[in-house]
């Protein structure tokens, strides 16, 4: 079976109508999935281990097992309504690469290990890669919950996960290198005809929860300059939070409000209460952090003008990732040796690589994806981008294997 048909057959493990993708941490379609790729790694002769959080470890032992290994990996979770490359490009691509070095009949001197991450998407918990939190012990797992209020260990156990969370975390210098290969999400590649990016740096991710409480009542009784819309409310911060991304002046700064949840949510009844999840990124820690100051600042000037009270939860506010020239050069030479282009690019979406870079000298390759589309049933990337990019990172494995 082809890497291409590999690919396609994992989309078809979907709790959306094809071509869109939905496959959520621990749901049962996630499961089934899991399966499959695990089946795939078993048939090419990779040892699997699963954590008590779910991560999977497939390695293939090297000439000297006792030397820390190399990894690549991605994910294969995928928010609702997706696409079937997101993440598994890295999954797939990445076992792809090993057998690519199998096939030469030489042994690497590291162990080479695929890591699939649990959950990189934030859709279970409203949070992003709390698989690789975890492993690289950035995490307290306790606090992970649902909307429903279903905990990690609530969901992992009935996803059949029964060890102790305690050993999740990986001991320091377990991989003297990680690199992972994802679409780009963007449109950067293609516009320039680039068939490759080497990723230089990962932006810095923060979101928070803020609940908008007004006061409900008849939306043709209530006279306007008695009302306290906790929808209008919710608008202006919306709008504040929009103003503070593009005040930085930065093409980087980036901001959006993914969720707004409206209650009661009847035409004729005055909003009384908001839920609202904010998401700020930029590659500048500083600057992403002046638009989160700018949502404060805009909280408590709507909360006194309007009468209604805004409380707030900080999901997450991580650093940026700078990747390690260790592994930026071995991706060079790699693609220098298989005759294709590239370009040095930061990441603006994040991905595992933004927490392993933590705990292992890490770097990112990207493979052009058509129109720049992703979390989108049209999510696509083409089966030559798609083989260039195995190659190549099967070329960066070897490299740092030897070394
Ligand atoms: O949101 C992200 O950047 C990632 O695709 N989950
Ligand atoms: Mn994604
Ligand atoms: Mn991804």
């Amino acid at each position: 079976m082809s890497l291409q048909s590999e690919l396609e057959t994992l989309a078809t493990f979907t709790d959306a109508p094809p071509p869109a993708v939905t496959r959520v941490v621990y749901s049962a379609t996630d499961l089934r999935a899991r399966e499959y790729v695990k089946g795939l790694c078993t048939a090419a002769g990779l040892a699997i281990r699963e954590d008590a959080a779910g991560n999977i470890f497939a390695r293939w032992q090297g000439a000297d097992p006792a030397l820390p290994a190399v990894a690549t990996g991605s994910h294969i979770d995928a928010i609702p309504n997706a696409g079937g490359y997101d993440g598994t490009v890295g999954v797939l691509g990445g076992l792809e690469a090993i057998r690519i070095l199998q096939r030469t009949g030489a042994r690497p001197r590291r162990s080479i290990e695929l890591v699939i991450f649990c959950a990189e998407e934030p859709t279970r918990f409203g949070i992003g890669c709390f698989g690789s939190r975890l492993l690289a012990g950035l995490l307290d797992p306790a606090t992970l919950r649902d909307p429903d209020g279903r905990t990690l260990d609530d969901w992992r156990t009935a996803a059949g996960f029964h060890g102790d969370l305690a050993h999740v975390r990986l001991p320091a210098g377990r991989y003297s290198a990680f690199v992972e290969l994802h679409i780009e999400q963007g449109p950067l590649l293609e516009q320039s005809g680039v068939p490759l990016g080497i990723v230089t740096a990962i932006a810095a991710p923060a979101s928070l929860r803020l609940w908008i409480e007004g006061e409900g009542g008849h939306a043709g009784a209530v006279l306007m300059p008695q009302r306290r819309d906790a929808f209008c409310a919710a608008a202006e911060i919306v709008l504040a939070e929009e103003a503070g991304a593009k005040a930085t002046g930065a093409i980087d700064t980036v901001a959006t409000a993914g969720i707004c949840e409206v209650f009661p949510g009847a035409i004729n009844s005055i909003p009384s209460r908001v839920k609202l999840e904010l998401d700020v990124r930029d590659i500048d820690e500083g600057r992403r952090d002046a638009v989160l100051a700018a949502i404060d600042r805009a909280c408590e000037e709507v909360a006194a003008r309007r009468g209604v009270t805004v409380r707030k939860e900080l999901i997450n506010r991580d650093a940026p990732a700078h990747c390690a020239p260790l592994v930026i050069d071995a991706l060079t030479s790699a693609a220098e040796r298989c005759g294709l282009a590239y370009r040095k690019m930061v990441s603006r979406a994040y991905h595992d690589s933004l927490f392993m870079s933590r705990i292992a000298p890490t770097a990112m390759l990207f493979i052009p994806c058509r129109g720049g589309v992703s979390h989108r049933p049209d999510e696509f990337a083409t089966p030559e981008a798609i083989a260039s990019g195995a190659r190549v990172l099967s070329e960066t494995l070897a490299l740092l294997s030897d070394l």
